[in-house]
């Protein structure tokens, strides 16, 4: 017998269908019944050289002050994001990852009879946060597979509080050039706040580094949002942090918890952004590895879609058979049909020999199909 008391959570709370996140190691070696050493994981686009070693020695370092609340206004990360990205303090607002900074931006900002703005195939976490707030959602459809800048800015409609679009996008990989944000931005009535997600920035190549925590002087409705999850390798420890208008910054911090940041997060992540060797190998082993993952790919005549991030989307057809069958062997990927993209497989990138043993194991599976 239920207790019917889900029944007392609103229609729009009851309707969310829960994110799903990356088959996790110990679950998928404990359905195998084989060690969790040779599970490879290559399903949620997270570091695979691991963490700064800097923020390890950082993080042993603060082992002794747990018993301490974080400090509430992380003074001591902001004082470095300052200084590495040439803001202010009052510019930034500290998460519990990049994903906590996207719902504080919805919750400070939306309300349940507005609209929310997003592209198709756009990170979950968006319709996720709409729902939660019972607003509505407009869905803009993606141009081969990438947001279209422009029908986005012409979906905006008089009840749109709220716009989201990430570049590079997560599950395509899809990178947006800067100008056509810029127009979008240049686009879209002042009223709206434009939400710019940023988590695979650190991958981009020089010359295509983002400008535009440089226009949110001008654009005031501008949130960009980072993360110290992916290039940085501190994914468990949930670090990220949006750079706003000073307003936009003190309205968003009023919808925060006093002490969302865990203190190891921020020790590790003023360590770690400092730690430039290691993002410099990070960036190195992604382009290598995404080189090695297109050339198999080309191999085994299978189409994929370029990817600025650290991961790549690739079509195999009947892909949740492909899944099933390289998860038997222990490998873990993503499947993608939940982002409206039933035929294709994410998969991140990985050291050389995981690359290796990722495509072997698709080589196989697709021969089994
Ligand atoms: C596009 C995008 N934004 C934000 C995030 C959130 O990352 P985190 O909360 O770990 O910062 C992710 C994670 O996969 C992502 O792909």
């Amino acid at each position: 017998m239920t207790a019917g008391v889900a029944l007392l959570a609103p229609e729009n709370v009851r309707a969310i269908a829960p994110y799903v996140p990356g088959k996790p190691i110990a679950e998928t070696a404990r359905e195998l019944g084989i060690p969790e050493a040779d599970i490879l994981k290559m399903a949620s686009n997270e570091n695979p050289l691991g963490a700064s070693p800097r923020a390890l020695a950082a993080i042993r370092g603060a082992l002794g002050e747990l018993h301490y609340y974080p400090d509430g206004s992380g003074f001591e990360l902001k004082r470095v994001l300052a200084g590495k990205l040439g803001v202010k303090p009052a510019n930034i607002v500290l998460g519990n990852g990049s994903n906590d900074v996207l719902e504080l931006a919805a919750r400070a900002y939306l309300r349940s009879d507005e609209s929310a703005v997003y592209s198709q195939h756009a990170f979950m976490v968006y319709p996720l946060a709409v729902q939660a707030i019972g607003a509505r959602h407009v869905e803009v459809p993606a141009r081969d597979f990438a947001s279209d800048t422009e029908a986005m800015a012409r979906a905006v409609r008089p009840d749109t509080k709220i716009l989201f679009i990430a570049n590079p996008n997560n599950p395509t990989g899809t990178f947006t050039p800067w100008s056509a944000l810029r127009a979008l931005l240049e686009r879209v009535p002042p009223r709206v706040m434009v939400v710019l997600d940023e988590a695979y920035g650190e991958y981009l190549p020089d010359e295509l580094k983002s400008p535009a925590p440089g226009w949110i002087a001008q654009h005031p409705n501008l949130v960009v949002t980072r993360t110290l999850s992916k290039a940085y390798g501190l994914a468990g420890l949930r670090v990220g942090y949006a750079l706003a208008h000073p307003e936009v910054a003190e309205v968003m911090n009023r919808v925060r918890q006093p002490f969302n940041v865990n203190h190891l997060a921020m020790v590790a992540a003023c360590a770690a952004l400092e730690d430039e060797t290691f993002i410099e190998a990070s960036r190195r082993m992604n382009a290598a590895g995404l080189g090695q993952l297109r050339a198999g790919f080309e191999r085994l005549g299978l189409g994929y879609i370029p990817s600025h991030g650290n991961f790549i989307t690739v079509h195999v057809g009947a892909a949740e058979h492909i899944y099933k069958s390289m998860l038997a062997e222990g490998v873990i990927v993503r499947p993608i049909a939940g982002y409206g993209m039933p035929e294709h497989l994410r998969v991140t990138v990985g050291l050389a020999e995981q690359n290796e043993r990722f495509l072997a194991a698709l080589e196989r599976a697709l021969d089994r199909v």
